[in-house]
C-alpha cells in the first residue's frame, strides 16, 4: 500500500497535535510534532543560559544536539541528548522564548533538515507552521488547521491544568496572540497557509471530526480515487 506525506499545519494551540497524533494511529504513520522540536533547543537554550540573541552559540547548540521523537500514547516522547524532555518543553518559560528561537534561520536550517530525512519513506503525519510550504512542499495532503482564539485558549488552559499548570485563560488568550502574530510575520518561513493546503476549521468540530476528516481524505489519496 502506497504510503503518503501528511502535513498538517496552523497556528497555536489549533488542535495539531492530537489530530496529527490520531490520523498517524489510525493510519500505521509516524507522528512528528516539529513545534516539540523548537521546544526542546529552546528550553536548552535556557537551560545553558545563552542570551536569546546569541544566534552564534544558538546555532552551534542546534548543530550539536541530538533530538529523538518517540512515539507515545499522549504524544511524541521528546528526548534531548537522551534525556526526556517532554514535559518540561510545554512550561511557560519555553512557550514564551520559543517563537524567538525559531525565527533564525540557521535554527531552522538544523530542524528542517532533520524532519525531511524522517519524511524520507513517506508514512508519516508533520505537524508545524511551515511543513506544507517550506519543509515538504510535495506532500500529497496538506492541512492547514485554524480555530478561534478563545476557544484555542480554553483547549490550552485544559491541557496545562492536566499537567498540574494553572493558568488565566486571558492571559493565554494573549499569549497565542502574541505568538500568532510572531510566527506569521516572522522573515524566515512564516506562518502561512500552503496555496494547494485544505482549509480545516476545528472551533466547533470535535477531535474525532478532525481525524475523519484527515483520514478519510488521506485514505482517498492512497486509493487514487481523489487528486489533490
Ligand atoms: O506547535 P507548538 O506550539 O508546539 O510550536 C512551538 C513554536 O515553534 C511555535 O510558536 C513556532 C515554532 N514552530 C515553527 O516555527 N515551525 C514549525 N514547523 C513548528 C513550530
Amino acid at each position: 500500500m502506497k504510503k503518503i506525506v501528511i502535513a498538517i499545519d496552523g497556528p497555536a494551540a489549533s488542535g495539531k497535535s492530537t489530530t496529527a497524533r490520531l490520523v498517524a494511529e489510525r493510519l500505521g504513520y509516524l507522528h512528528i510534532d516539529t513545534g516539540a522540536m523548537y521546544r526542546a533547543i529552546t528550553w536548552k537554550v535556557l537551560e545553558e543560559k545563552i542570551p536569546l540573541d546569541a544566534v552564534d552559540r544558538i546555532q552551534k547548540l542546534a548543530e550539536k544536539t541530538h533530538i529523538r521523537l518517540e512515539r507515545s500514547p499522549r504524544g511524541n516522547t521528546v528526548y534531548l541528548d537522551d534525556k526526556d524532555v517532554s514535559d518540561a518543553i510545554r512550561l511557560p518559560n519555553v512557550t514564551k522564548s520559543v517563537s524567538h528561537i525559531s525565527s533564525y534561520q540557521v535554527v531552522r536550517d538544523v530542524m528542517v533538515r532533520e524532519q525531511r530525512r524522517m519524511a524520507k519513506e513517506g508514512g508519516v503525519v508533520l505537524e508545524g507552521r511551515d511543513i506544507g510550504t517550506v519543509v515538504l512542499p510535495n506532500a500529497e495532503l496538506k492541512i492547514y488547521m485554524v480555530a478561534d482564539v478563545a476557544e484555542r485558549a480554553r483547549r490550552r488552559k485544559k491541557e496545562l491544568e492536566h499537567a498540574g499548570v494553572g493558568v488565566d485563560e486571558h492571559a493565554l488568550i494573549e499569549e497565542i496572540q502574541e505568538r500568532d502574530r510572531r510566527d506569521s510575520t516572522r522573515t524566515v518561513s512564516p506562518l502561512k497557509k500552503a496555496h494547494d493546503a485544505m482549509e480545516l476549521d476545528t472551533s466547533k468540530l470535535t477531535v474525532d471530526e478532525q481525524v475523519e476528516f484527515i483520514v478519510r481524505r488521506a485514505e482517498e489519496l492512497v486509493k487514487g480515487t481523489k487528486t489533490k
